[in-house]
């Protein structure tokens, strides 16, 4: 049982992480195939949403990651694949926070670290799952 209520929060953090990774996938689509994207209201709407609450999701992961270590970590203990996924997670977030508020420069070097470990953190989720 517990394994099932820890299971379904790493469950969650997966959700939430699918989406922020969506800010990258939709923008591309928009960008390659905006102009007979656009008529499709579907496409439109999510395409706003994804990017309209991509901190917001960022940020909810971090909640979930929370509720899924301290069940997980209590009934199993350390999970060694967990926690190099959730230092991952954590750098990530704390990257789009910092990333945040140097929008407004120029530099954009932040932005390239922050598309590679949302890469890296998938490899990461997956060793730790399977
Ligand atoms: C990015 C962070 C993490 C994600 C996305 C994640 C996700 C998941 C998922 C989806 C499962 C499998 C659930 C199932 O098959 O029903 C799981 C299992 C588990 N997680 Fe995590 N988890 C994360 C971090 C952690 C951390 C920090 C710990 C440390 C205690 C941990 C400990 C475990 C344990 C003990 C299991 C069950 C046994 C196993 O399959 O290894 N996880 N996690
Ligand atoms: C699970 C955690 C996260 C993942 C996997 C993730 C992933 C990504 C990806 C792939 C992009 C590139 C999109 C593009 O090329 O335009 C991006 C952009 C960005 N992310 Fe994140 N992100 C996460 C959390 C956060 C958080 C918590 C914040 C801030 C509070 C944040 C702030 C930003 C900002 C400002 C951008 C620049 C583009 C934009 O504003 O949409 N991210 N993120």
């Amino acid at each position: 049982m517990q394994y099932e209520i820890g299971g379904f929060f790493g469950i969650c953090i997966i959700i939430l992480y699918v989406l922020t990774i969506f800010n990258y996938v939709m923008k591309f689509l928009n960008k390659r195939y905006g102009q007979k994207l656009k008529k499709h209201v579907v496409f439109t709407k999510s395409l706003k949403c994804i990017v309209r609450y991509h901190k917001l999701f960022g940020l909810l992961t971090i909640a979930f990651l929370l509720v899924h270590f301290l069940i997980q970590f209590t009934y199993y203990g350390l999970s060694v694949t967990g926690a190099i996924a959730a230092g991952g997670l954590l750098l990530q977030v704390a990257l789009g926070i910092y990333g945040t508020k140097a929008q407004s420069k120029k530099n954009k070097t932040w932005l390239y670290f922050h598309r590679f470990i949302a890469v890296a953190l998938l490899v990461a989720i997956l060793v730790h799952v399977w």
